[in-house]
């Protein structure tokens, strides 16, 4: 089938690329000549410098220029075209709504070019990224408004999770195609061929409201999981002694009706879809006049979440950040991405900036570049020249006396033993993600390890100025132990 990927992101080049890997003639447009240049060079380096997925670079070398093309202008390609897969940037507003204004804009080109379309073969629109529920239906329409002959809408929502983007596409849990005519889901089926009647993938046809709806339904009880497992479970093992959370969650994991995901404690969620589409989500049910108490507890405890580790550095282990020097370890929002969107790192940063930190030493295997050219660029807050970039984490390490981690990156895991040689004790370590399974033995050579799901951990000897034996003041004096006195 002739296909146009529109859009090239996080979203449309995994997607175009895994398209041409089923023979599909796929052609990759975007409307920035140098992103198309670098993806048409079929150089690894050039290709991860814009979209940085595992199997990505070499998916797209695989069919480059046999079935998979890129370009800037699709006008003389787009008769005979079978399906547009409609892959735009759709940000959040700040009122919490969707800006449409890339998709429109993409659209409304589309459209006119359709209208003039010599051969008029059946051409089936597909929304591919996130957008309101109803957005098919107005996709409909603009192409309507232009005289477009001949065409389908269809909402195709993408479940991938960044760092798994080709092989979450090579093989899907589901496809979920929402359409109005037989015609379009034949077509569809076609596209998807190799998902049709698959043994373990669940191909599900229905309406394009319903597939936009249950793409919102699963991100939001996605972070609600998450938000649970912050906002209660974390809470918990932070709050009554001798709770260990690993157990925790296994204990409660192990009921077959709850899965372990979302039960790894964090910093918070990040990442380009969370934060929008629960914000999003909210603003549809709002402006239809509905409560929405349930997501708006969800996002704003993930919200809380980012920084509330360095609260709790300054309340708990008493550490004052004013001229002090922190590492800060993994920039993006996840591991094996340099995603850098809504990502804990950047509530993180600005909340040390405005405690006075001297400098921020910090460390990421892939978001370095990321970092500097988009989000921490001295341009856009000259505070951020206190920001300082190293190769390793042990460099980073170097001279700093607190250390935050941010992302789950594996490396981190072993960082018990660098730290130890590293930098002495007392030193505050804060762990966003619970990275360090021997934190033990850290407390017990007279580190302090401040971790989400955990109290503050000092060694004995240290206690005196930071807490009482090892745990925080105050928190060991339950109140059961305050109605038995
Ligand atoms: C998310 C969803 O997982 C995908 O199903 C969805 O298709 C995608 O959004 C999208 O709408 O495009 P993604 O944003 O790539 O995918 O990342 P996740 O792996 O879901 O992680 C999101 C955030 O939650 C990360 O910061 C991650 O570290 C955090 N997380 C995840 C936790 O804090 N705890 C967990 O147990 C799991």
């Amino acid at each position: 089938m002739k296909i146009i990927v529109v859009g090239t992101g996080f979203v449309g080049l995994p997607h175009a690329a895994v398209l041409s890997e089923a023979g599909h003639e796929v052609y990759a447009y975007d409307i920035d000549p140098v992103k198309v240049a670098a993806y048409e060079s079929g150089d690894p380096v050039q290709i991860e410098r814009y979209v940085n997925e595992p199997g990505l670079a070499a998916a797209v070398a695989e069919t480059l220029s046999r079935y998979l093309f890129f370009t800037t202008d699709i006008s003389e390609i787009i008769d005979e075209t079978d399906v547009f897969f409609l892959c735009l940037p759709t940000p959040p507003n700040r009122d919490g709504s969707t800006d449409l204004s890339y998709y429109l804009n993409a659209v409304h080109d589309i459209a006119e070019l359709l209208a003039q379309r010599k051969i008029k073969t059946r051409v089936v629109l597909v929304n591919k990224s996130t957008v309101p529920v109803g957005t098919a239906r107005l996709l409909e329409r603009i192409m309507n408004e232009h005289g477009v002959e001949n065409f389908g809408v269809a909402s195709n929502p993408e479940f991938l999770a960044q760092g798994n983007a080709v092989e979450g596409s090579r093989k899907p849990d589901r496809v979920v195609v929402g359409a109005d005519t037989a015609e379009d889901f034949e077509i569809m089926r076609r596209v998807y061929s190799q998902f049709v009647n698959h043994v373990r993938i669940r191909y599900l046809e229905t309406t394009p409201e319903t597939a936009e709806s249950i793409k919102y339904m699963g991100n939001t009880l996605l972070l609600t999981y998450i938000s649970f497992w912050n906002g209660v479970g974390a809470r918990v093992a932070e709050t009554f002694p001798n709770v260990r959370m690993e157990d925790l969650k296994i204990g409660v994991t192990s009921d077959t009706r709850i899965s372990t995901w979302g039960s790894y404690v964090s910093n918070g969620a990040g990442g380009s879809c969370f934060g929008k589409d629960i914000q999003s989500l909210i603003y549809q049910l709002n402006q239809a006049g509905n409560s929405t108490d349930l997501l708006q507890a969800v996002y704003n405890i993930n919200e809380y979440q980012k920084t509330y580790l360095i609260d709790r550095a300054i309340h708990e282990a008493h550490f004052n950040f004013n001229q002090k020097t922190v590492a800060l370890l993994g920039l993006a929002f996840k591991k094996r991405t340099n995603d850098m969107r809504d990502s804990a790192s950047l509530k993180a940063v600005e909340a040390l900036l405005s405690r006075g930190v001297k400098s921020i030493r910090a460390y990421d295997p892939l978001a370095m570049e990321e970092a500097q050219r988009s989000w921490f660029n001295p341009e856009r807050n000259h505070l951020f020249e206190r920001i300082s970039y190293h190769d390793t984490a042990v460099e980073a390490l170097g001279g700093s006396d607190a250390l935050y981690i941010s992302t789950d990156w594996e490396e981190f895991r072993g960082l018990s033993r660098t730290i130890e040689k590293t930098v002495a004790p007392p030193y505050l370590v804060i762990d966003g993600r619970r990275m360090l399974p021997d934190y033990e033995t850290l407390m017990a050579r007279g580190y302090q390890y401040l971790a989400v799901g955990g109290p503050l951990l000092t060694a004995p000897s240290s206690s005196e100025a930071h807490s009482d034996n090892g745990r925080v003041a105050g928190k060991d004096a339950t109140e059961l132990e305050k109605q038995a006195a």
